[in-house]
């Protein structure tokens, strides 16, 4: 058959959820139609969309249909995309495509880090496939990157700033000397903060991404649960005062560290200076450092959200699916669980502002803190102190021994 018959012919597919990402896979299909049948050898078409609502005078209006049935129930459907978010009935859906021999595509985090282990398994047994690059890091293509150009690496540290939303907050912040309260507000006025700001600004969202990257990593089951998660509803505009007398800025890190089979692994926001590779990832953008063993570092860097993006992300790992018609690709995420270490062991230096600004205060935490860096703002009573690296045992011994702290970041 020549390539332009072969391109002719259509490998049919599903959209779940005509949300943001879902509408923004069927532009892209549609946009791109010549690029993608050229790549795959074959026009990927969205057969149907699955949606409580009508969509009546717009182009899928024909293409809607309210019942899963319609879809499992098609054998011509050979993929299907879940863009609905939320983890049921995501879940359910997602199982019955896979367990009806489809390729399941995903940009729904929650499900992945949930039920990751799962669905993967199901995919597995049926020669089908689970994918879901566009569920962390948006348009970044990481977690391909993980499982196909580092698969020969042992990952030592995975690092992100994983949120768009919580970047442009704290870029914000750093830059135009907002509160927290009015950072968010514009954030959501601009549409990047989702129906529900809690799960980005206290973390939730970076948590279970970087659970996700953790499995990718290990290959093993992380339960997202076991990730110490702190958000940045306790970060203010004071903080990032002394953050520019210090030269540094404050980002919200979702990172584990792997040493043989332990893993530590938190979210909360970090003080970092100008060194740090994540320094300059500002506004919505995510960025995302691997360190392997005989890699080292690398760096990812681009849109983490996004309509386009995301959707750019789930197009493509219906094409993977599409390439790889029949088979299941390998993607070393097993159900064996990975324990995740107190954080407790894990050292960081600390940022701590200490209310008070007499000079017997300042001498009695200069004794604590040898190491530490004493940082004022003029016309302030209180002050704050950079530590050296310590444990977080540690901090909390010398912490007793002051009195009035009244903020802590964890600094690198
Ligand atoms: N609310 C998320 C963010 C969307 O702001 O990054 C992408 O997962």
């Amino acid at each position: 058959m020549s390539t332009e018959a072969k391109q002719n012919e259509k490998i049919a597919a599903a959209v779940m959820g005509y949300g943001t990402i879902g509408s923004g896979v069927v532009e892209i299909l549609e946009k791109n139609r010549d690029v993608i049948a050229k790549k795959v050898g074959k026009e990927i078409e969205a057969k149907y969309i699955l949606d409580l609502r009508e969509f009546p005078g717009t182009p899928v209006e024909h293409k809607i249909v309210h019942d899963i049935a319609a879809i499992t129930e098609d054998p011509a459907v050979k993929i299907v995309v879940e863009a609905m978010g939320g983890v049921h009935p995501a879940y359910e859906f997602a199982k019955a495509c896979l367990m009806t021999g489809k390729h399941v595509v995903t940009s729904n985090k929650a499900l992945v880090a949930a039920c990751g282990t799962e669905l993967l398994q199901i995919a597995r047994e049926k020669q089908v496939n689970f994918l879901f690059e566009a569920s962390t890091g948006g348009g970044i293509p990481v977690i391909r990157t993980m499982y196909r150009s580092l698969a020969g690496e042992k990952i030592e540290e995975i690092t992100g700033i994983l949120n768009g939303t919580t970047n442009y907050i704290l870029t914000k912040m750093d830059r135009c000397g907002q509160t927290f309260e009015s950072a968010l507000k514009e954030a959501q006025d601009l549409g990047y903060a989702e129906r529900n700001p809690e799960a980005d600004v206290e973390g939730h969202d970076t948590c279970r991404k970087i659970a996700i990257l953790t499995a990718m990593a290990t290959g093993k089951e992380v339960n997202y649960e076991d990730i110490p998660t702190e958000g940045i509803t306790r970060i203010t505009d004071m903080d990032f005062k002394y953050a520019e007398k210090l030269g540094r800025s404050v980002k919200l890190f979702g990172s584990s560290r792997i040493e043989g089979d332990k893993v530590t692994a938190f979210v909360a926001p970090v003080m970092i200076g100008p060194e740090h590779p994540l320094y300059s990832v500002n506004d919505v953008y995510n960025g995302i450092v691997i360190k392997g063993n005989m890699l080292g570092t690398s760096m990812y860097f681009g849109s983490g959200a996004g309509k386009l993006p995301t959707a750019s992300a789930v197009v493509a790992d219906m094409m993977e699916a599409a390439i790889y018609e029949g088979e299941n690709i390998p993607l070393g995420w097993t159900e064996e669980k990975q324990e995740i270490e107190p954080w407790e062991n894990a050292s960081f230096r600390y940022f701590l502002r200490i209310s008070g600004n007499s000079q017997s205060k300042k001498e009695k935490v200069t004794e604590v803190f040898p190491d530490g860096e004493i940082v004022e703002l003029s016309g302030c009573c209180e002050f704050g102190v950079l530590t050296s690296k310590m444990s977080g045992a540690e901090l909390n011994q010398k912490k007793a021994a002051i009195s009035d702290v009244i903020g802590l970041i964890r600094a690198e």
